[in-house]
């Protein structure tokens, strides 16, 4: 098992192993006073997991109920928090008590957000079951539900308690949220690694998730750690993101966000290029790994399309929109582009 310290506004341990989910009521009991859990999963995982992390609850005293939503993202809104709050409140958890996000990224965005502003704030303990919210979301305390004008567009920072991350889990992922999750793998290694992009052409991720697993969560927590606000470096981390989260939008989330960020990373790699700024060398590595890992690399809708939903997208200030434009293997920037130049960002990226 490989312990990662995250030193933020709340220290907490991410624990990355097999079977910890199984040590879930064990390894949380000491961080947690009360002994009332709830664990909010979705329609999918629930039947999975959820009696093996109740059953382990349970064991170490607590009482357990819990809050299941309709699997997807459509489900992240604020109708869905209310309820969830509404839950919370109607169980009688304390601020003492804890709240249990069993889940991927949806799960864990939505879980976050309820324990930040239930009594205002109590314990979360995020239990991570996709690759992606295990390398990225369950890490760093962003937390949010959409709004209808765009993804993500309400939230706030609050970091969890504990993170435990079951790479056991990850070996029955469906196809498609592997695939989705490895680019999220993907563009840590162009963002800060090329040791980590060599290991990815090696073997794929599946033959190495523990080791990289943690490569990707010490890389998240040495950027927490230095901005946790997300005023500086950390937006880095938004690498494919704006064109990704555009592309989401525009399939009315029909596109896995990982999905998003492997065609938002093609695109800007594609821009960086042609406007100077990146390695041409760059752009053949980047598409190569992401069609080996079976990914995609053109954006499929119009660009009028594309540039109202970048505009919307909360990784603008003022009239800038801030492009994460790489420049070699293991070095990016952030781009801010003023409104009059988006379109010709996004026609530099390849979208017509
Ligand atoms: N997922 C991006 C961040 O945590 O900042």
């Amino acid at each position: 098992m490989e312990t990662i310290s995250v030193h933020a506004s709340r220290d907490y341990e991410v624990r990355i192993g097999s079977g910890l989910l199984t040590r879930t009521g064990e390894l949380s009991a000491p961080l947690i006073k009360g002994r009332h859990a709830i664990i909010v999963s979705d329609s999918n995982v629930w039947p999975l997991y959820g009696s093996m992390v109740q059953a382990s609850l349970e064991d170490a005293g607590f009482q357990v109920d819990h809050f299941i939503f309709p699997a997807g993202e459509q489900s992240k809104n604020t109708d869905a928090l209310v309820q969830l709050l509404t839950c919370l409140a109607q169980k009688g958890m304390t601020r003492s008590d804890g709240v249990f996000a069993l889940g991927g990224g949806v799960t864990g965005d939505m879980a976050g957000l309820a324990a930040s502003l239930y009594l205002r704030g109590i314990p979360c303990v995020q239990l991570p079951t996709s690759l992606l919210s295990v390398v990225d979301s369950s890490v760093g305390g962003k937390t949010a539900v959409d709004l209808d004008s765009g993804k993500n567009q309400a939230g706030c920072f609050y970091q969890p308690s504990l993170v435990l991350c079951d790479p056991a889990l990850l070996a029955s992922l469906p196809e498609a949220e592997y695939r989705a999750g490895c680019a999220e793998v993907i563009k840590t290694a162009v963002l800060f690694s090329p040791e980590l992009f060599q290991k990815l052409t090696e073997a794929p991720v599946r033959e190495q998730f523990e080791s990289v697993i943690a490569a990707c969560v010490g890389m998240k927590r040495d950027v927490v750690e230095n901005d946790e606000f997300d005023r500086g470096q950390r937006a880095l981390l938004n690498l494919g993101h704006t064109i990704g989260h555009a592309v989401e939008a525009c399939s009315n989330f029909t596109i896995l966000h990982g999905e998003g960020v492997a065609i938002g990373m093609a695109a800007i790699t594609r821009a960086a290029v042609e406007k100077g700024i990146c390695d041409p060398a760059l752009l053949p590595q980047v598409l190569d790994i992401l069609q080996k890992y079976g990914l995609p690399t053109e954006v499929p809708y119009p660009l009028a399309d594309i540039q109202k939903a970048a505009e919307a997208d909360k990784k603008r200030s003022g009239s800038v929109t801030n492009f994460v434009v790489p420049e070699a293997l293991g070095q990016c920037r952030v781009e801010p582009v003023p409104a009059g130049e988006v379109a010709g960002w996004l026609k530099a990226g390849g979208i017509r």
